[in-house]
């Protein structure tokens, strides 16, 4: 399978979403990839399920949204109407982890579980049948622009070990500090699907940027 592209759109210029997104639709990205963040589960806040249901009535690719907050599953429905395709909820945050990653399915959307990086792969063992993403984070959550967290390349092997071994369907996802100087290694290790912030948008052109990092590896 080759790999998935998904630009995250909390780098873009929030002054002109539109031009941002429409950048997107006319580029090789695959999906949106769109950062959640409530000011609790991290320092930041983000924005909410208004400006999601905008941001996907633009955009033509897939919506990935990445919900860095406490008590998600209070809020899968909603994000689900706005248009959310995949939703993903952090292991940390959850209590009954396998009741939301079905509530998530009931509703209709892919669902992703999110590892923070001190989170050892080994938490998704009971409920690896059931996951249809898995995001791990390959720096502390909360910011755009931050470096890449190498010990992420070992847990990289070790899920896709696993999930080789039982068989399960489950895409892995990278998300923070990924750009084209270590792309490569990241896909090597077993990726799928790469999320890249400042590393499209703090490009000189992000359309060819998109294109690169979707060019490597055939
Ligand atoms: C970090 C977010 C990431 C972020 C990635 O908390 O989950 O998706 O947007 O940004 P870059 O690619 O700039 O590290
Ligand atoms: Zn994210």
């Amino acid at each position: 399978m080759s790999h998935l592209i998904a630009p995250s759109i909390l780098a873009a210029n929030f002054g002109n979403l539109e031009a941002d997104i429409q950048m997107i639709n006319s580029s090789e990205a695959d999906w949106l990839h769109v950062d959640v963040m409530d000011g609790h589960f991290v320092p930041n806040i983000s924005f909410g399920q208004a400006i999601v249901k905008k941001m996907a009535s633009l955009c033509t690719k897939t919506i990935d949204v990445h919900l860095m907050i406490e008590n998600p599953s209070k809020y899968i429905e909603e994000f689900r109407a706005a248009g959310a395709e995949i939703i993903t909820v952090h292991e940390e945050a959850c209590t009954h982890l396998h009741r939301v990653i079905h509530q998530i399915k009931e509703c209709g959307a892919m669902a992703g579980v999110a590892l923070n990086p001190h989170t050892p792969v080994q938490v998704l063992d009971n409920v690896l049948e059931d996951v249809d993403l898995i995001c791990l984070m390959s720096v502390n959550p909360g910011f755009g622009g931050q470096k890449f967290i190498y010990q992420t390349l070992a847990k990289i092997k070790a899920i896709k070990a696993s999930l080789i071994e039982r068989n399960c369907h489950a895409k892995i996802e990278i998300d923070g500090g990924v750009g084209l100087q270590n792309a490569e290694k990241i896909l090597e290790a077993g990726a799928d699907v790469l999320v890249a912030g400042s590393s499209v948008f703090k490009s000189e052109n992000p359309t060819q940027t998109i294109s690169r990092l979707k060019g490597l590896m055939g």
